[in-house]
């Protein structure tokens, strides 16, 4: 995708991080934030530029490089070629106050999200974060394609098996002990902003 489309991601910041920066934990000191998926680091750089340390992943090594490439990266942000889970399972227990994605978990399977689930649960410290976004099945997209399984469709304009959230689905992703605190519906994106925080 990212060698197809050079300028994919690569424009103005997401809605989503404004959303997001708001609903940070409060802190006087600099958040350790992890992105996963981070693509070529649009909103990457908006999380730095607020002062927090920022890790910010991707499975793409083009769009890891392009990330890298930039010269307005700010100090404080990092950009590794990884995938998602495998760097969750390689953090440090209670290391981290916020996880943060946009736009990445609707091609993880049900077991990859029992293993975000339960990774979000060892990483995060006390009163840590997860703030994402996702698909919402009032995407003009959904139905398009074969359902693979249930709100799963795979053949229509994604090159890949796509997971479209109603609200019911969206509580597989609280992990035990955590509560939900934000949950709002953007309907002119068709996406879900959702923010769970431990107790
Ligand atoms: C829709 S793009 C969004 C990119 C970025 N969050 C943004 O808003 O600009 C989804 C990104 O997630 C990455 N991605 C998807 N699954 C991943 C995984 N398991 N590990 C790491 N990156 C992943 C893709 O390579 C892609 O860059």
């Amino acid at each position: 995708m990212y060698s197809e489309n050079p300028d994919r991601f690569s424009g103005d910041p997401s809605h989503f991080v404004a959303w997001a920066l708001a609903r940070l934990p409060s802190s006087s000191r600099p958040l350790r934030i992890l992105e996963l998926g981070c693509g070529v680091g649009r909103d990457s750089r908006v999380l730095a530029r607020a002062g927090h340390r920022v890790v910010a992943v991707d499975h793409s090594r083009v769009a890891i490089e392009r990330a890298r490439g930039r010269r307005d990266n700010p100090p404080g942000l990092e950009f590794l070629e990884d995938e998602g889970l495998a760097r969750l399972a390689r953090t440090a227990s209670k290391s981290l106050d916020v996880v943060y994605a946009h736009g990445v978990y609707m091609g993880f399977r049900e077991e990859e999200l029992d293993e975000l689930v339960k990774g979000l649960a060892r990483v995060l410290r006390p009163r840590g974060r997860h703030l994402f976004a996702v698909r919402a099945t009032i995407d003009p997209h959904f139905g398009k394609g074969r359902e693979v399984s249930k709100d799963v469709f795979w053949g229509g304009p994604h090159p890949t098996p796509m997971h479209y959230y109603r609200r019911e689905t969206l509580a597989r992703f609280t992990p035990p002990g955590f509560v939900r605190f934000a949950e709002e519906l953007r309907e002119d994106l068709a996406l879900w902003y959702v923010g769970d925080r431990r107790r």
